[in-house]
């Protein structure tokens, strides 16, 4: 098989094939927690075999040897990254690599643009949109990165928000009608087309509080998954296009599903208030709690009740306290109390945070029911056994408007027969905000580190055997 010969070129295009259905294979695999690990390889190796047919089809010997050299400099530093950080600071990580991959597409777009002259039009318009969207992607995922890295829990918000928007985009617009209807390059104009589509991707994330960053992170998961898909389409690459789709696709639906989840809509994400709360408290006191509780009479309440539901959040992924938490509804089971696990849909620091570590713990399926399917079962139980969860059990969200979790649904734990609540001392959840539920009559507090307590429990628990 000779070089640029079509049988070169249907091996090339059958390789695409494979690597894109390969891909997708993964990308179904991952949905599930059971088969997730497998569809990593899957796609992986599916990504791999595009990759050497895009160096095979490289044509210019340095690009052969360049794209190698990034790929090398790009994997070492992921892998060294993802082995020093935990498993809690992975959605910063993850929403600093998928902005990275925004920043590719729109690398990709800026120098196919600089070659205008061998596009047509319409690919130009393609290529903006990438170079748009990649950018955006590229900045807010940095800003949100940087935020969720820093603790910046608080919005930033700045006068005229709504005004500056307009103005950047209107700017954008004519830049962007410039560099599309014509053939020669313009340096300076593309630079400035991209430095305003970075300047909206900050300007936009500056201003959400942290209670509502999932939402806008995953708006730019989606926004990659564009940048990408329209940049193959410029280069002519099929698995480009297919894997971007794909991203696109996910990161929208996923987007959608969180901004239900807390409450919000994605107009709101992009040019009102969103999560902007201008009368947010501004103090800066700890939580404060009336009663305390101590593992022995925490362990009883629990061992002589009909129906306990566990709320784990947060707190029960820093602790590692899963396993420990399987033991104890164990223990519980045996004894005839009907355990239940419910789960928030941003309870965490990423979507199903909860629910891989639970199933890792190995939890039954069957025990694990969402915010939905479990929130009116609470008034039927007697226990509400809370592990490091805050905002997602947050009754202000219910009925404080002045919170910036207002209109965020929460699991109505308030409304079981008792309270217990697990958590190291007075410290607040990820939005920041003081939670009434620690201050009412119903609620104990057992203090300390959620494994820990969780362990005590569990010994109080056989020693009443
Ligand atoms: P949070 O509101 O963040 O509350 C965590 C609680 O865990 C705190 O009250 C903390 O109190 C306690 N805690 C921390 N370490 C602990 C340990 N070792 N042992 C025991 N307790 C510990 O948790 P949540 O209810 O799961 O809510 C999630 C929040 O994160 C939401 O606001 C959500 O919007 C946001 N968020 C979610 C995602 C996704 S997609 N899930 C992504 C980013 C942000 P102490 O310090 O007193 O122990």
């Amino acid at each position: 098989m000779t070089a640029n010969s079509p049988a070169m070129w249907v091996g090339i295009d059958l390789a695409y094939f494979i690597g894109t259905v390969l891909l997708v294979i993964g990308l179904r695999r991952m949905s599930s927690p059971s088969r997730a690990r497998s569809g990593i390889w899957y796609a992986g190796v599916g990504m791999a075999i595009a990759i050497i047919a895009t160096l095979t089809i490289a044509g210019d010997p340095g690009r052969r040897v360049l794209i190698p050299i990034a790929m090398f400099i790009g994997a070492a530093f992921a892998f060294i990254q993802s082995r020093r950080v935990s498993m809690t600071d992975a959605p910063a990580l993850i929403a600093l690599y998928n902005g990275l991959g925004g920043g590719a597409a729109a690398g990709i777009a800026f120098v196919e643009l600089l070659r205008a002259a061998e596009h047509t039009s319409s690919l130009r318009v393609f290529a903006l949109v990438g170079a748009l969207a990649g950018s955006i992607a590229f900045a807010g995922s940095f800003m949100a990165w940087q935020k969720l890295r820093t603790g910046m829990r608080r919005s930033i918000p700045f006068p005229n928000r709504q005004v500056v928007y307009l103005a950047i985009m209107v700017l954008m617009l004519l830049v962007g009608l410039v560099l599309a209807s014509s053939n020669t390059s313009h340096p300076v104009l593309l630079f400035m087309f991209v430095v305003l589509a970075l300047f909206f991707g900050i300007s936009m994330t500056l201003p959400i509080a942290a209670a509502d960053l999932p939402v806008l992170i995953s708006l730019y998961n989606a926004l990659t998954g564009l940048a990408v898909g329209v940049e193959g389409y410029v280069l002519g690459n099929p698995a480009m296009m297919v894997a971007g789709t794909l991203v696109f696709a996910s990161g929208a639906l996923l987007t959608r599903l969180m901004a239900r989840a807390v409450n919000r809509r994605l107009s709101e994400i992009m040019y009102s208030g969103f999560g902007v709360n201008e009368n947010e408290r501004k103090d800066s006191r700890k939580e404060g709690f009336v009663n305390e509780i101590e593992a022995h009479d925490a362990a009883a309440s629990m061992a002589f009740a009909n129906r306990v539901i566990v709320v784990p959040g947060y707190g029960m992924a820093v602790a590692q306290a899963q396993h420990k938490l399987r033991e104890l509804t164990q223990l519980l089971d045996e004894r005839g109390v009907q355990t239940a696990f419910a789960i928030h849909p941003v309870a965490g620091r990423m979507p199903g945070h909860m629910n891989v570590l639970l199933a890792d713990a190995g939890v039954p399926y069957e025990k694990i029911a969402d915010l939905s399917a479990i929130n009116e079962e609470f008034s039927q139980a007697d226990v509400a056994l809370v592990i490091g969860a805050n905002d997602t059990v947050n009754p202000s969200a219910k009925t404080d408007e002045s919170s910036p979790l207002y209109g965020m649904p929460v699991l109505n734990v308030d409304q079981a027969g008792s309270v217990i609540v697990l958590k190291r001392g007075d410290g607040r959840g990820y939005a920041d905000v003081s939670n009434s539920l620690l201050e009412s009559a119903g609620t104990r507090v057992l203090l300390g580190d959620a494994k820990d307590s969780l362990q005590e429990l569990i010994s109080c628990i056989k020693a009443m055997d």
